[in-house]
């Protein structure tokens, strides 16, 4: 094997060394709220309104006489939305439209007790209370009495009332509080080069959560760093802030490409979460703290002082504060909950879960047949090739280079008639050239987001000098959508689906690489107010425009890289620039699972790292590990060196077709899986303590998931492993070593012996397990396949599990019902297969062939099959007594039609 490539630095400096990105103390909200007294606000609660929405009241900062208008609304999925706003603002603040998804169903609260002290309200079941109390101000969640979450415990709430610019610093919260120094930065601030003139003034808003009993939160992606969220005390806060950071440090909490403001607390009996509902520069931080901090607590918490408390400060530059509390009371439900606000998972054409093949750049038409052959040639299945921006005439999106892709349909024509697919990268900004319609359309038609002085907005990009798309305005977004049009955008099909990058957006001269946060988008709402958005939106214009192409009927397939909350609803998401090193393949594993508990469940990184060459065992095991993530795609920076898998040598060939022939033999059960994230809100891949709730010791554990709740992995992400260490949860649980058979106990941590061939999986005992099998060059075969049942039985003899199918492609499966859930279960040895739900329309001829029960204690005298209507039929079988398995071939059982097979 070759030497491990050399991490490299990447928080780059720029030619004078200065760092480009700003770190919390950089940025003057920041340090205004951090600097600044923790304020005395008063509830009045004798202005208490009940209404249908819930309970408003008046707060009041005596100092400053700011008056703030407080709404609580509890809502029917067990969720608690508190709302600040300014009670008179001279102008509405920005409200982060679109994330929401419809009304919420608010409840009807009602006054349990009212003192001079505190206002305690109720509703429906009466299981939960909220106690607003008056001085100082603070509102507390209590479940069957005993206080959950503190909003404003520890009194940081910060709201800078918006003020008249001619009257600058004559009033309002920041000029009171402010020093002289932070004066000079509340209407305008610098960093390095780059003014920012601030047309409201301060802005900033933050407030503390305590959350009683936790010692464990979780989300907030993107950030490069472990699952399990740091004591900010030791360094920096958590910052959502969307950057285009190349080959981004690792263990940093920098912003990264995307942002989900919500934070997850899961402890032995309850899980919670807090979603902070705010577009624009947020830090987060977060401070874990044992019974000892407790001193100079409010007396009414004291009492608790003996229980552990993780308190989250969120702080934003501008906006509202809108934070929705999930109550839970476990995992399943707070996904849910969160789901039910801000979207499910978009269910993905079954294509977009098989193996895809990127580089910067395939070069010309030649280069992606020749490649889409090698796969054939090396009976390696993909389903899709990939364009980088040199696809494109002189990086202008929707065009292609005249001399490498004359003739695009043709190659698509090529790719399809193989079932095979294109996906070309379209970025959002627009290369400035008026000689170009595109451009113009969109000049003419005010599409472009606008500089402080109301001109067209201009930075730099891949392109030159570049203006960007306002996807801010629906009308851009409509008008957008439709240039993915099939008569429109020349030379492209029905199987061209579309890559968004540099969303964030990337500008390579703005601030930090950004856009400046007082540029102006439609509305006249700065564009610091959004920033956090911009992705989102484009990936929803995207999303909106391949449905449009196919007439509503087909599922479309984007990945973007930028993203907020609710962009799960339009598709994938990647991780960026990471680079060919071992710390970030496994960095990969964390940074995954904060995305899919913060409800982004279709993810992935980029497999061998996108800067610097991978060496050949690197390579394979990325392979090996992202064949068992959610999005999977090979990818590769300009300067690196070709790396198709079948460039290494037999062996490294080898291997790597293994790790994703079995990623296809599972897509029955990945599909299952996303259907169940459509559905549900759980996300496929999960960190043990999802599955585990009451299991301590896997609270922290972010090397290894589970693939939904029937598989464990533990991907070697290490060089030259011989042996690994995998906790294998539950000491009620048995698990079985996907590739031996090989029965394990709960409740301990096994060393596992491994070569370059082993991928540690294990199913889970209680679990059915449904795989395709066979060959397939592509996602389209996979249907045609027959299927192989795992049963892996629990020490009670039982198991069950789930197989969904539908056509793959369309939304029949939403609007005419055309899907199928199929239910195994397993019980005194036998297995009956039943439908799972009722009136589902899908008819398909798959029939279940092979059958292996795992951990069978005993041979059985004979196997009798019984299929509804027909006659017992006793089928042969084999019994492998040193792994206890028993394996029964040739069924041909359709797997639509209910039947039964006994172990006699
Ligand atoms: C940055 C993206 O992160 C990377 O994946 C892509 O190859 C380059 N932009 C060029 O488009």
């Amino acid at each position: 094997m070759a030497e491990v490539s050399q991490p490299i630095v990447s928080v780059i400096p720029d030619d004078e060394g200065k760092e480009k990105f700003k770190k919390s103390g950089d940025v003057a909200f920041y340090r205004r709220q951090m600097e600044g007294p923790n304020l005395q606000h008063r509830a009045l609660l004798d202005t208490l309104v009940l209404t249908e929405r819930g309970a408003r009241f008046e707060l009041l900062e005596p100092d400053t006489q700011t008056k703030l208008l407080l709404s609580v609304s509890p809502c029917k999925n067990d969720t608690v939305r508190i709302l600040i706003d300014e009670m008179e603002p001279i102008k509405a603040r920005y409200r982060v439209p679109d994330v929401i998804t419809g009304e919420l169903q608010c409840e009807q609260l009602r006054v349990e007790r009212r003192s001079k002290l505190c206002v305690s309200l109720s509703w429906s079941s009466g299981r939960h209370q909220i106690c607003v109390w008056h001085f100082p101000f603070r509102l507390e969640i209590l479940c069957e009495d005993k206080v959950m979450v503190t909003f404003n415990s520890r009194s940081k709430l910060w709201f800078e009332t918006l003020q008249d610019p001619t009257r600058r610093g004559c009033e309002g919260r920041a000029s009171s509080h402010g020093s002289e120094s932070q004066e000079d930065t509340l209407w305008k601030e610098t960093f390095r080069q780059f003014v920012d003139v601030k047309a409201n003034g301060p802005s900033s808003v933050g407030s503390d959560l305590s959350l009683h009993g936790f010692s464990h939160v979780f989300g907030l992606p993107e950030h490069a760093d472990g699952l399990q969220l740091r004591d900010t005390r030791d360094g920096d806060a958590y910052r959502l802030f969307n950057l285009d950071v190349f080959a981004y440090d690792l263990q940093s909490r920098l912003g990264l490409y995307g942002s989900v403001p919500l934070v997850l607390a899961h402890k032995q009996d309850r899980t919670l979460g807090v979603f902070w509902l705010n577009a624009s520069d947020t830090f987060v931080n977060v401070h874990y703290s044992s019974s000892d901090h407790q001193a100079g607590e409010i007396p009414s918490l004291r009492r608790r002082r003996r229980e552990p408390q993780t308190d989250v400060h969120w702080l934003s530059e501008s906006g509202l504060i809108d934070c929705l509390v999930l109550l839970g009371p476990g995992p399943q439900q707070v996904f849910k909950q969160y789901a039910q606000l801000t979207g499910f998972q978009a269910l993905p054409p079954l294509f977009s879960l098989g193996y895809h093949q990127c580089r910067w750049n395939y070069n010309d038409e030649a280069d992606v047949r020749a490649v889409d052959a090698g796969f054939d040639h090396h009976d390696i299945p993909y389903d899709v090739i990939w364009l980088d921006i040199e696809h494109t005439d002189g990086k202008r999106y929707f065009t292609w280079d005249p001399a490498t892709f004359p003739n695009p349909s043709g190659l698509q024509r090529h790719l399809e008639d193989k079932k095979r697919k294109l996906v070309v990268i379209s970025d959002p900004h627009i290369k400035v050239d008026p000689d170009w319609s595109m451009y113009r359309e969109a000049r003419d038609g005010g599409h472009f987001v606008k500089n402080r002085d109301g001109e067209i907005y201009r930075g730099s990009c891949w392109p030159g000098e570049s203006s960007y798309l306002d996807f801010s305005r629906a009308d851009t977004r409509a008008w957008y959508s439709r240039c993915f049009g099939l008569d429109k955008y020349k030379g492209s099909t029905s199987s061209l689906f579309v890559w968004n990058d540099m969303n964030e957006p990337s500008v390579f001269d703005g601030p930090e690489q950004t856009m400046p946060k007082d540029a102006v988008h439609y509305g006249g709402w700065e564009h610091r107010e959004l920033h956090n958005l911009y992705g989102f939106y484009q990936h929803m214009a995207t999303a909106d425009g391949l449905i449009t192409r196919s007439g509503g009927s087909e599922r479309p397939f984007i990945l973007t890289r930028s993203f907020f909350a609710g962009s799960q609803r339009f598709g994938a998401v990647w991780t960026g620039d990471n680079v060919a090193s071992w710390e970030y393949l496994k960095v990969s594993v964390p940074m995954l699972l904060s995305l899919s508990v913060a409800g982004i469940a279709f993810c992935g990184a980029d497999v061998g790292g996108f800067v610097q060459d991978p060496d050949p065992e690197l390579l394979v095991r990325w392979y090996q590990a992202a064949a068992l993530q959610p999005f999977f795609r090979g990818h590769s920076a300009k300067e690196t060196k070709r790396r198709e898998p079948w460039l290494f040598g037999q062996e490294v060939t080898d291997r790597i077709r293994t790790a994703i022939t079995q990623r296809y033999c599972l897509l029955p059960y990945w599909y299952t899986l996303f259907h169940q994230a459509h559905t549900c809100g759980l996300p496929p891949l999960r960190p043990l303590w999802v599955e585990f709730p009451a299991e301590q010791s896997a609270f922290s554990v972010d090397h290894q998931f589970m693939i939904g709740g029937a598989l464990l992995a533990c991907p070697v992400t290490e060089a030259q492993v011989k042996e690994v260490k995998v906790l294998l949860p539950g000491s009620n649980e048995v698990w079985y070593d996907v590739h031996s058979a090989e029965e394990f106990k709960g409740g301990r941590t096994l060393a596992l012996p491994v070569t370059l061939d082993t991928v540690p999986v294990f199913q889970r005992g209680g679990s059915v397990l449904c795989r395709a099998a066979g060959r397939v060059s592509c996602t389209a075969d996979l249907q045609l396949l027959p299927l192989s049942i795992t049963v892996a039985p629990n020490p009670q003899g039982l198991a069950d599990g789930e197989l969904y199918l539908d056509d793959g492609h369309s939304f029949r499966f939403r609007d005419r019902k055309s899907f199928s859930r199929r239910r195994f279960s397993f019980l005194s040895d036998r297995l009956i297969c039943r439908a799972a739900g009722e009136g589902e329309t899908f008819e398909c001829d798959t029939v279940v062939q092979t059958l292996t029960v795992l951990g069978l204690k005993r041979k059985p005298s004979s196997v009798i099959v019984h299929v509804n209507g027909a006659e017992d039929v006793s089928a042969a079988f084999e019994f492998l007594e040193s792994c206890s398995t028993l394996t029964v071939k040739d069924l041909e059982l359709r797997v639509l039609t209910d039947w039964e097979i006994q172990m006699c």
